[in-house]
């Protein structure tokens, strides 16, 4: 699979999502899906500690597998190891979880799962807007400098609080946002099961293009939505796919994707997959499977590239 610079480390064009290990995954799955991402030359794990299972829940679930993983296996010093924190729980989403001592609380829990001393970037996995971004930058600083991660971003939050945190960390000497965690697909998310999920939207994508800032975009392939309504029509399509993404406007796309694989001959995953790694930014699609099978079609996604006449052709996102 192709690298691309992340701040200084060399790390794979496609991530690997791990919500699902410890819910819907059990920790064999898991890790048979682990081997085959490191198998196709993968190296990038995104988890977070609130992953594993939505409906108890139990915390770090997905992060104990992880950890378990790495060690049995030895290749920490391997895998670019990304988690978040400071996600609110999941029985009052608006309720903030972004003090100092609720992001020390999460990163040590999270440490100590992963089976590890530091991951490579730490996230907070939500916003808070009534919280002035200067506290929250300075909590970043302290677990920068005490070791326990190399760069940091966040998840959710909308551009302005973005440049605001950026701009707050530049006039105080500190650690900036590496990077930034949204939604972002070539199939366009209509409905959000959770609110507090935020999509790539003009400002967010005027943003990057802007700052050249790291892109890390979740439900990367729309869950699938392109590959099920292409190989078995729209009776493949589940309820929630269908009222997250089924629109005229994506079923357009779709057709266009069927154009440009006229001229690349890829598959229609690795077409949605490589408009996002095209971007005029980087962008680091994270990818989830519920197969091995998925995660073998990521090797070809993971070397695919489409001219910028092709990603236009596509979607475009600049407004014109
Ligand atoms: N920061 C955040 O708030 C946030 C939110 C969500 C996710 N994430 C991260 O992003 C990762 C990826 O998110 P995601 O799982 O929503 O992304 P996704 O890659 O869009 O969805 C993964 C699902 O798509 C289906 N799929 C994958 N490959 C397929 C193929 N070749 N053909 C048909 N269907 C296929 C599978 O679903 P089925 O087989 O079950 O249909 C799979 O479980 C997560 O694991 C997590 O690490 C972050």
């Amino acid at each position: 699979m192709r690298e691309q610079n992340f701040g200084t480390y060399r790390v794979s064009a496609i991530g690997f999502g791990t919500a699902d290990f410890g819910g819907k995954h059990p920790e064999g799955l898991a890790r048979e899906l682990m081997d085959a991402y490191v198998s196709i030359g993968g190296n990038f794990i995104d988890t977070a500690r609130v992953y594993g299972d939505f409906v108890t829940p139990r915390n770090g679930e997905s992060e104990k597998i992880v950890g378990r993983w790495m060690t049995e296996r030895g290749n920490r010093d391997r895998i670019f190891l990304s988690t978040k924190g400071g996600h609110p729980p999941f029985t009052d989403l608006h309720h903030s979880r972004l003090s100092p001592e609720e992001i020390r609380g999460d990163m040590a829990e999270s440490l100590e799962d992963l089976q590890t001393d530091h991951v490579e970037i730490y996230w907070l996995h939500r916003d808070d807007e009534r919280r002035p971004v200067g506290g929250i930058m300075e909590t970043l600083q302290e677990l920068v400098e005490k070791g326990y991660t190399r760069m940091v971003g966040v998840s959710n939050w909308k551009p302005e609080r973005i440049r605001e945190a950026n701009a707050y960390a530049e006039a105080h000497g500190l650690v900036r946002l590496a990077a930034n965690q949204p939604q972002f697909s070539l199939a366009r998310q209509h409905f959000f099961l959770d609110s507090t999920t935020r999509g790539m939207d003009e400002e967010t994508w005027k943003m990057h293009a802007e700052t050249g800032m790291i892109c890390c975009c979740f439900t990367s392939q729309a869950h699938g939505y392109f590959n099920r309504l292409d190989k078995s029509g729209e009776a493949a399509l589940t309820e929630n796919l269908r009222r997250e993404f089924d629109s005229p406007e994506n079923r357009k796309i779709l057709e266009r994707i069927r154009t440009v694989q006229e001229e690349t001959h890829l598959s229609v995953g690795s077409i949605a997959l490589a408009w996002l790694t095209s971007q005029p930014f980087p962008t680091f699609p994270l990818a989830g499977a519920s197969r091995p099978e998925h995660v073998e079609a990521l090797r070809e996604a993971g070397e695919a590239v489409l001219t910028e006449c092709q990603r236009d052709f596509l979607r475009r996102m600049d407004g014109r």
